[in-house]
């Protein structure tokens, strides 16, 4: 949760406008991670002081402080150099208000400012212990312990260098973080590190980069799990000296006479694309510091197999792709970019001519994974759904046993896990941390970890020992739309992978096959459907509660169309299997009781018109979803329905939850709900 974004310009003079506009445009593109206050912090114009301006809400409230309420900043004062940190906040500890906003800082003198992304889970004793030693606490998050221990620590040990100050800080820190601190003490400088919360660093430079990788410095006992110094239950402190200290040897940042750079942290790649597609992502215990323009990563901890540098990867992403367009919202615009995203899922991995699916991610460990003694699917929120809407067909295709959990009850089960298991983490974001922390758990037990992400680089594709990218392109509407159908359309490429040999099944592989091909245009049919989905929403606005119900390949749809509503019109809503009506839920029907059924031509396609007429019977007055032409269905509801076109079985349920979403999107709309962000919601969940 959160979005931290940081500029660092070295001998590249910014006015303060353009430093101030460049921290709120890098807000703007994270708010979907966070939006319940955001904040800056940059250098007074006279370099010797810090500034701090925060305001609840979105960062539009920022801006418009900014702009309107009179601060003096100077706006024509050129910084050569000058570093700015920038968040925008989902709370966690604290009420959203400005003063839990962040930056936090140190101590009024502003000695130490950051921002942070993640949760400190010893906070209440690093408090216990600081306030013991004078400090005085303005904020109710966990994060402001991180900029007064910081201070501490430089009062007891003036001399030490600014990144080996906030080693000595995160030594002290348990739970997860991204970290972004500037310090008056040491201008010009940031140092920025993760454990647990996402960071990259964009790197913008005129002339050509010394290298495509930096090299990491180990600190000397590097192998230790951490440097915790004393802990801060047994009391902290900390004598210089005692922690391994090292030189920098590395030099990284431009070639030749011209040194100027400029450097960007943020959460993630949408907030940089627009200034550079240069990046280099932070793994976690990565301490990455920039000094006169110099960038070097070092770490912590050394682990068994890592690698000893990061890469500067090259991103691929267009800035059109995170930008709205003509669209109202980004979830409008997600919804209707499907045709084209589930192509580019199936670009160059399904040759229709052929009949053939390679996964690149997965080529060289399918033998293994078809050896395997089970497949798990483990994910949270829509990615969970897009492994129930997928469950049946891998049954069938793989004849494995197929389990589906969601990331959260998986842990709290301690499932057991054999090293002949085969785990899928389906993630969008690839930093959910339930669904991170089930990795882990499953990593720990030997189980062959596959990923399933939209977010290249992502912690989740960085920790799998193999996976798929699912590339529908940046999602940045909270709620998940296009990341579902490709989620769900690479899960299916990935079972006709797995049968690829199998002779008895090759008629139902071409079917599907076909199918897929078919779906873009499919998917156009049924965005023409918008209109009608939009008079269906004026009727249902008011309403206080939805049910939506199905069965079979469909019963994905009800769950992911119900958390659709719940999620942005902030009705109750409810995805009820077909078959467990009798079981409780046809207690609640009525003649005013809103209902949605999904009702397609397939396996159980009699046993939804049972439930459809015992809907009926109790004076229901359902909505049917339906396929166009089934005029026998059609007619148990005359003028009541949606139509979407036929397609294969196991894929129908792309279709027909495209009416579910667009029915979200619109009563969220007449309710006047936030679309993008609905309240209490972000994008990445990145805290248990
Ligand atoms: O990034 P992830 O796919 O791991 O996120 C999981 C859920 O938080 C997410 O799908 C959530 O349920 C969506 N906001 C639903 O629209």
């Amino acid at each position: 949760m959160c979005g931290i974004f940081a500029y660092l310009n070295y001998l590249t003079p910014k006015s303060r406008k353009e430093i101030i506009e460049l921290l709120i445009k890098g807000l703007e593109r994270l708010e979907y991670r966070g939006y319940d206050s955001a904040g800056i912090a940059l250098d007074t114009s006279d370099s010797e002081n810090i500034t701090i301006l925060k305001e609840t809400g979105k960062v539009k409230a920022l801006q418009n402080q900014i702009l309107n309420k009179g601060y003096s900043l100077e706006f024509d004062v050129i910084h050569s150099s000058h570093v700015g940190i920038a968040h925008t906040r989902w709370a966690t500890h604290g009420v959203p208000s400005a003063v839990n906003a962040h930056p936090h800082r140190s101590d009024d003198d502003n000695s130490f400012v950051l921002v942070h992304n993640g949760i400190i889970t010893n906070y209440k004793d690093i408090k216990v212990f600081l306030m013991g030693k004078g400090h005085v606490f303005e904020s109710d998050t966990d994060t402001e312990v991180v900029a007064k221990l910081m201070a501490h620590i430089y009062q007891q040990h003036p001399d030490l260098p600014f990144r080996e100050l906030v080693e000595q800080a995160i030594a002290q820190l348990e739970g997860a973080y991204a970290l972004c601190v500037k310090s008056r003490h040491f201008p010009g400088e940031c140092v920025a590190t993760r454990r647990g919360s996402p960071l990259l660093v964009g790197i913008k430079s005129k002339t050509k980069l010394a290298a495509d990788s930096i090299p990491i410095l180990y600190s000397k006992d590097a192998q230790k799990a951490d440097h915790r110094v004393v802990s801060v239950s047994a009391g902290l402190q900390i004598p210089a000296g005692d922690f391994p200290r090292v030189e920098s040897t590395s030099q990284f940042g431009p070639l030749g006479e011209d040194k100027e750079v400029e450097y960007f942290f943020a959460s993630d790649a949408s907030a940089v694309i627009e200034h550079t597609n240069r990046v280099l992502y932070l793994e976690d215990h990565d301490v990455a510091a920039v000094k006169c323009g110099i960038l070097s990563i070092h770490r912590l901890k050394r682990g068994i197999d890592e690698s000893h540098a990061r890469e500067i990867t090259t991103l691929k992403m267009e800035i059109q792709q995170i930008m709205k367009g003509n669209y109202s919202s980004f979830m409008q615009k997600e919804i209707f970019e499907q045709p084209e995203s589930v192509v580019n899922t199936m670009r160059g991995r399904v040759d229709f001519e052929k009949g053939t699916v390679v996964l690149g991610g997965l080529k060289d460990y399918i033998a293994e994974i078809r050896r395997c003694r089970r497949l798990l699917l483990i994910g949270c929120g829509t990615s969970y759904h897009s492994a129930i809407a997928t469950r049946q067909l891998l049954e069938e295709l793989t004849e494995l046993p197929v389990m589906v959990d969601l990331a959260s009850d998986f842990l709290d089960r301690n499932t057991p896990i054999f090293r002949d298991d085969v785990c899928f983490f389906i993630s969008q974001s690839g930093e959910t941390a339930d669904t991170l922390l089930a990795l882990r758990y499953c990593k720990a037990r030997g189980a062959l970890i596959v990923g399933l992400t939209n977010t290249v680089g992502s912690s989740i594709c960085r920790e799998s020992h193999c996976g798929i990218h699912i590339n529908a392109g940046p999602e940045i509407g909270v709620a998940s739309t296009k990341a579902y159908t490709s989620q769900f359309i690479s899960i299916v490429m990935f079972a006709l992978m797995m049968c690829e040999d199998r002779i008895s099944i090759q008629p139902r592989r071409y079917e599907i096959i076909q199918g897929l091909k078919m779906l873009p245009d499919l998917i156009k049919e049924v965005l023409k459907v918008d209109n009608k989905v939009q008079e269906l929403a004026k009727e249902l606005h008011q309403q206080k509660s939805l049910l939506v119900m199905g069965r079979g390949y469909n019963y994905a749809t009800c769950l992911e169309g119900a958390l659709k509503i719940k999620e942005l019109t902030y009705m109750h809503s409810e995805g009820i299997l077909a078959g467990e009506l009798k079981h409780g839920p046809l207690a609640l029907i009525d003649k005013l009781m809103p209902v949605i059924m999904v009702v397609t031509r397939d396996p159980v396609y009699s046993k939804c018109m049972n439930a459809l007429q015992q809907v009926i019977a109790r004076e229901g007055r359902p909505v049917l979803v339906c396929e166009a032409g089934d005029t026998e269905t059609q007619a148990f509801c005359p003028g009541n329905f949606l139509e979407i076109p036929h397609s294969v079985d196991c894929l129908q349920g792309i279709l027909t939850v495209i009416p579910m979403q667009l029915l979200s999107y619109h009563i969220a709309v007449l309710r006047g709900c936030n679309v993008d962000c609905p309240r209490n919601l972000a994008k990445s969940v990145t805290v248990e």
